[in-house]
């Protein structure tokens, strides 16, 4: 008797425990970074139904909220925007029971998405233990990684935590080297606050990671099986995060849409990133901005030698056909171009190139033109203005001065007749540069022969064009290469036709 009232005392008491803690959201908690001004950060998390909420933040500047209730189990408050800077304590405080977050920083939050390069480790890349060792000089670049879950309908929270907010070194070594580089050449020039928010999984479609809302607008709504299933990592991993303020994205995918929904991406990518915004914008009650910057890694390498034109087709569709961004379709958008950092000994195979140093640094600079709007930052690789077809000759002529390695045939051209169409499986010949000029580039077209006539020109349009660092046209300084390019493929360009 004695002994069956106490299991149901304890029962009592802990149900009653779980109920009545107050507490914060998953992913808000100790060393975090929130959103500074001008924007406002969001918190939010549970109580005891009913109760009434004060959140409190102490430390350099100092801020009580009025009351707020606690419905369905939820609170929620917008503080008031803070600058740059910390470290706060936030204390969110019922009648009953209080929660802190300690050593809070405010700075800018950006969310790290996409598939297995995205999550590649930074104990994984070149100079691995420089780059963990030079961790250590960054405590206000902290880290913050989502469990990978998956869920059939949107979760207000996440399922899990991988990794919680921490203090580098800490966990850097597991955290995203794309994300943790970007953060930290970010800071870098901004010299406040990053925080950064890895939610990605290896092998990942588009279609996962995008709403039904997205889904619909490319006409992507059949499901399929797990993992391929529409929604799900969004459902999972995306939903939960949009009440917090951030102040963009960047993203590493696209490598699993190479053979999946491939000739769909030039829907499904643009689509996807006007969702997040307008979910972010949403979920954050109007505090991240509605055409907040996305950056994005155009796809590296895979296979040498390999005929198959998935990667050539899904880099051009990361750009909704343009071959550059930002562009009409995708505003606000940068890009790093990666087709020219090929690794070919990778033991994580070569679809997962070690260096991810240039690709964090080719974003940072689309991030600090884009997204912090400076002044006189170059981050896009050339790209023709205008293309002139003479009898032997095609002359390009760049949108910026070019540096310039003869190549043989990185350039190809499709020579067709009257009646004939150039597409994939048509001949493609090489056409050799033969001379070249501050920006321009002369190619040699002698090997389409009469009655054929050149009718499409294209560049870098293989899976492994170049060796590291050896594609034929960089930028003047010889940082940025020039993205790949397909003539006659765009829509509404004027400038690319032959
Ligand atoms: C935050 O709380 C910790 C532990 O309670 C305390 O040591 C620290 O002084 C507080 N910092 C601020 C800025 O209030
Ligand atoms: C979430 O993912 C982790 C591993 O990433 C796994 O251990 C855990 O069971 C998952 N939780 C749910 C609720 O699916
Ligand atoms: C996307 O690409 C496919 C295949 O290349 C093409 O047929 C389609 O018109 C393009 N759609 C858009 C929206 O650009
Ligand atoms: C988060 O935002 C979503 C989307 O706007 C909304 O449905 C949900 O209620 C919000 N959750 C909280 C806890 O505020
Ligand atoms: C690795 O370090 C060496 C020596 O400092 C440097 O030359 C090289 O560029 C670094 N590699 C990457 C990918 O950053
Ligand atoms: C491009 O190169 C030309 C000739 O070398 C030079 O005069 C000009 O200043 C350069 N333009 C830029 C923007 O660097
Ligand atoms: C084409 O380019 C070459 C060298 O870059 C230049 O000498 C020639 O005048 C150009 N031809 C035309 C028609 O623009």
């Amino acid at each position: 008797m004695a002994k069956s009232l106490c299991v149901v005392l304890i029962l009592v008491a802990s149900l009653h425990d779980c109920e009545g803690a107050l507490r914060f959201a998953s992913y808000y908690g100790d060393h975090m970074v929130l959103q500074k001004s001008p924007e406002s950060a969001v918190l939010w998390g549970y109580g005891p139904e009913g109760a009434q909420v004060t959140v409190t933040l102490s430390g350099p500047s100092q801020q009580k909220t009025s009351l707020v209730d606690v419905t369905n189990g939820i609170w929620r408050v917008t503080l008031d925007p803070v600058e740059a800077g910390g470290p706060y304590n936030v204390t969110a405080a019922a009648q009953s029971s209080t929660a802190t977050l300690t050593d809070v920083l405010f700075g800018d939050i950006w969310l790290c998405g996409g598939q297995s390069n995205m999550w590649l480790q930074t104990s994984k890349i070149f100079n691995a233990s420089e780059e963990l060792h030079l961790a250590a000089k960054y405590p206000h670049v902290r880290t913050f990684m989502a469990a990978l879950n998956l869920s059939e309908t949107e979760e207000t929270d996440l399922l899990e935590v991988e990794l919680s907010w921490s203090v580098p070194p800490e966990n850097v070594a597991e955290f995203s080297a794309v994300c943790w580089l970007f953060g930290r050449y970010l800071y870098e020039t901004l010299q406040y606050p990053i925080g950064l928010v890895e939610s990605c999984w290896g092998g990942t479609p588009v279609e996962v990671w995008s709403s039904s809302r997205a889904l619909k607008q490319c006409e992507l709504l059949q499901t399929y099986s797990s993992p391929k299933m529409n929604s799900v990592l969004w459902n999972a991993m995306i939903h939960p995060l949009l009440n917090m303020t951030i102040k963009g994205a960047i993203w590493y995918q696209g490598e699993a849409n190479a053979d999946y929904h491939q000739d769909q991406y030039n829907c499904s990518f643009p689509a996807m990133i006007d969702d997040w915004r307008m979910a972010f914008h949403q979920g954050s009650g109007g505090q991240t901005a509605l055409d907040f910057p996305f950056g994005f890694v155009q796809l590296s390498t895979y296979i040498k030698g390999s005929k198959s034109d998935g990667f050539p087709n899904i880099r051009w569709h990361q750009t909704a056909d343009n071959g550059f961004v930002p562009n009409r379709r995708m505003q606000k958008t940068f890009m790093a171009v990666a087709l020219d950092l090929p690794d070919a000994t990778s033991p994580f195979g070569t679809i997962h190139p070690r260096d991810k140093q240039d690709v964090a640094y080719r974003l940072t600079l689309g991030a600090r033109a884009v997204a912090y709007n400076e002044k006189g930052v170059s981050f896009q690789g050339p790209f023709p203005k205008l293309i002139l077809s003479a009898h032997d000759f095609i002359n390009i002529t760049y949108d910026q001065n070019v540096s310039v390695t003869p190549s043989k045939d990185v350039f190809e051209i499709c020579c067709a007749g009257i009646e004939t169409q150039c597409g994939p499986k048509s001949s493609w010949v090489p056409a050799p540069i033969m001379h070249w000029g501050p920006t321009t580039v002369q190619l040699s077209t002698s090997l389409c022969q009469p009655p054929y006539k050149v009718a499409t020109l294209r560049y870098a349009w293989r899976d492994w064009p170049c060796d590291f660092k050896a594609c034929p046209i960089y930028s003047a300084s010889g940082i940025l290469p020039a993205p790949p390019f397909i003539t006659n493929r765009s829509p509404g360009k004027g400038n690319q036709e032959l």
